[in-house]
């Protein structure tokens, strides 16, 4: 029976010009290298502001190459865009931010096998883009699916399937809008994926729906109070990263909370400025020197 390790890491926010967030981020860089897992997946917002230009996602990239372990990318809202048309940021995406994306990481959908597994990960954003990737990619997956099938499936995306309702028709930037959720749930129940793990909502949350299990992991960046004090959810709001011990065709994860990572709360930041898009620049130099 074959085992393997995987970490899903999410939600980085990296910037070498807004270093906020690069002290949770140099923990598990050190965690990384202590007790390396086979394999890391990194499921979005990459970086800060890859959405406004190519510089976050080079830092970025550069980032995930000093870890130790093989790592996957999946791209997020901060990284290529948001859902059209995105009135909240007017940021959406487009051909332009993703070619970004692809140039730097290379495809932002991928397939992997391990052990008895059948990794899959996807571009949360193309759903309900209408670009002509969206389409591309989603017949990319039926076929992968096809040709996995017989072994247990796990899906990684950026965006969770749904919220709080799977049957919710309220298009909420929270998770997937409504049309892309019902096509991409209903590949998910043919061909038995097992568990999906997203990230987006800086929180941990774990739930079961239709026996596909629904694994929301935990930024590494920051919280936030501000999105709705009591959550329609049952939701724990913490930084941290998740570890998954694959065993045979079983599987079970832990969440993983570093004593020195520290809970940034971006509450203030998001009723002043309204996204942390928007953070004035604080170069990684100055960040490191306060650290010396
Ligand atoms: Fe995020
Ligand atoms: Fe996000």
């Amino acid at each position: 029976m074959s085992t393997f390790e995987l970490v899903q890491v999410t939600d980085t926010h990296l910037s070498g010009s807004r270093a906020y967030f690069l002290d949770n981020w140099e923990v598990f860089v050190r965690e990384m290298e202590n007790d390396p897992p086979d394999l890391i997946i990194n499921t979005g917002d990459v970086s800060l502001r890859g959405s406004e230009g190519a510089d976050d996602l080079a830092f970025a990239r550069a980032e995930m190459d000093r870890l130790a372990s093989r790592v996957l990318v999946l791209p997020g809202n901060h990284d290529i865009g948001e859902t059209p048309p995105d009135p909240r940021l007017g940021r959406p995406i487009n051909d332009v931010r993703r070619r970004r994306w692809l140039k730097h990481f290379g495809d932002d959908k991928w397939v992997e096998d391990f052990g008895e597994w059948r990794l899959y990960g996807l571009n949360a954003q193309l759903f309900d883009s209408g670009l002509e990737a969206e389409a591309e990619q989603l017949a990319w997956f039926e076929r992968a699916l096809g040709e996995g099938q017989g072994r247990p499936g796990a899906l990684f995306l950026h965006k969770p399937l749904y919220y709080k309702d799977p049957d919710d028709e309220v298009k909420i930037l929270a998770c997937l809008y409504p049309t892309g959720r019902r096509v991409l749930m209903e590949l998910c129940r043919r061909y038995a994926i097992r568990f999906v793990a997203s990230g987006h909502l800086h929180c941990y949350r774990t739930t079961r729906h239709q026996g596909i299990r629904m694994v929301w992991a935990p930024a590494t960046a920051f919280i936030n109070t501000r999105r709705k004090k009591r959550p329609p959810v049952r939701l724990k709001r913490c930084v941290g990263y998740l570890r998954y011990s694959f065993e045979g065709t079983s599987v079970r994860h832990a969440l993983i909370e570093p004593d020195l990572f520290i809970n940034h709360d971006t509450r203030n930041i998001s009723k002043s400025l309204g996204s942390t898009i928007f953070l004035p620049p604080y170069p990684q130099r100055q960040w490191k020197e306060a650290a010396q």
